[in-house]
């Protein structure tokens, strides 16, 4: 058999600080009716405390993930880390997590698709494995965005969290792992979901902090239409491809983005919300960090052989599924 990569590990991380609806209501004019049945969110995580980046999180996620797998961090090729909030515009956010973890093997980068990121990092990470370049391929997901979220914006504060999960890639010669992919991305979409300052395009400065340029800028109606229709789209193509009917699918594990966008990718696929992974209404949309975060707390019920498949959709705009024989039973 081919060599594929199998996840072999999975682990994530959550700030202690929880931001509930009821806060919220006291900071901007909304409520807790408007915020759970417009997007399934109850509460989320925040990363307090001074000069504490997204790579605080990622560090964490990776010690807990090596200790579980009972491997030392030398012996990891790469690691990836999918953030679109990394602690700085360079160097990398996974330079960083390499340096605090002690992975002096390993060679390391960022990737950054926004709620994408971890799907496209997983099948980049996995190529390395397949190829037979290395034998240990560590991927990070996360997002601290509460640092790119403006507060007294009610469209946007109520949807976003912070987190992370990071799972660890190693060969497999039975079968197992990643199995298939499709990413896709529409650039022309990047008007409708973005961070307008901070970039080359518009350096901070007086005017943007004046302007609330560097917080995160979302048209939510226009991509909540695509997300629907794309994210759908894409994890029923991945089931058709497969050759997988309903019954074959053990787990749905959707990004985080909205409860609605969820049930709509589900009813799609024709599968019962009893094999759909749910966080949304403990932890928000921690972006990079809603997949990884959803298998680390569903991996007691996962069994191994289980078809799995990842869906996400974000800004760019990116979207993509990915096909996963689970390796392990826990
Ligand atoms: N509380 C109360 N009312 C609110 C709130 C709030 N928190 N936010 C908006 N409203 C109001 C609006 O002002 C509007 O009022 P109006 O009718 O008087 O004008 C009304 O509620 C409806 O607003 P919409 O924006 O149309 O609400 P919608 O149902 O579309 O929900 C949401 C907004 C949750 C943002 C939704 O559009 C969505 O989930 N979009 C997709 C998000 C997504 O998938 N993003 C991609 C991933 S994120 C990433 O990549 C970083």
């Amino acid at each position: 058999m081919p060599i594929t990569a199998a996840i072999t590990a999975v682990e994530g991380y959550l700030p202690d600080y929880i931001l509930t609806n009821h806060e919220l209501s006291q900071m901007v004019d909304t409520n807790d009716e408007w915020i759970t049945s417009r997007t399934g969110v109850k509460e989320r995580r925040i990363l307090k405390g001074k000069e504490q980046g997204a790579s605080v999180m990622a560090v964490e996620a990776v010690n807990k993930l090596l200790k579980k797998r009972g491997i030392s961090a030398e012996e990891i090729d790469l690691l990836i880390v999918a953030t679109v909030t990394a602690d700085y515009i360079f160097p990398a956010t996974a330079n960083i997590v390499s340096d605090k973890v002690g992975a002096k093997n390993a060679w390391s980068f960022d990737v950054n698709a926004a709620c994408s990121g971890f799907i496209y990092a997983l099948t980049t990470g996995a190529q390395f494995i397949q190829s037979g370049a290395h034998k240990k391929v560590v991927v990070v997901g996360v997002d601290k965005m509460s640092s790119i979220i403006d507060y007294t914006d009610r469209s946007t504060c109520v949807i976003f969290g912070d987190g992370a999960g990071a799972v660890l890639l190693e060969p497999s010669t039975e079968g197992y792992g990643i199995l298939d992919f499709k990413h896709q991305v529409d650039g022309s979409g990047r008007v409708h979901l973005y961070q307008k300052a901070g970039g080359s395009v518009k350096p901070p400065s007086i005017e943007s902090v004046e302007k609330k340029e560097h917080f995160v800028y979302q048209e939510g109606q226009a991509v909540f239409k695509v997300a629907v229709k794309q994210m759908a789209d894409v994890s029923a193509e991945m089931m058709v491809r497969n050759n997988l009917k309903p019954d074959d699918v053990a787990w749905l594990v959707p990004h985080q983005a909205n409860k609605r966008i969820i049930e709509a990718v589900a009813r799609r696929m024709e599968l019962p919300d009893s094999k759909v992974m749910l966080n949304i209404h403990k932890y928000g949309n921690t972006t990079s960090g809603t997949i990884p975060l959803c298998l680390w707390e569903y991996q007691g019920k996962l069994k191994k052989g289980d078809n799995i498949i990842l869906s996400a959709f974000g800004g760019g705009f990116t979207w993509g599924a990915v096909y996963v024989k689970w390796a392990i039973n826990s």
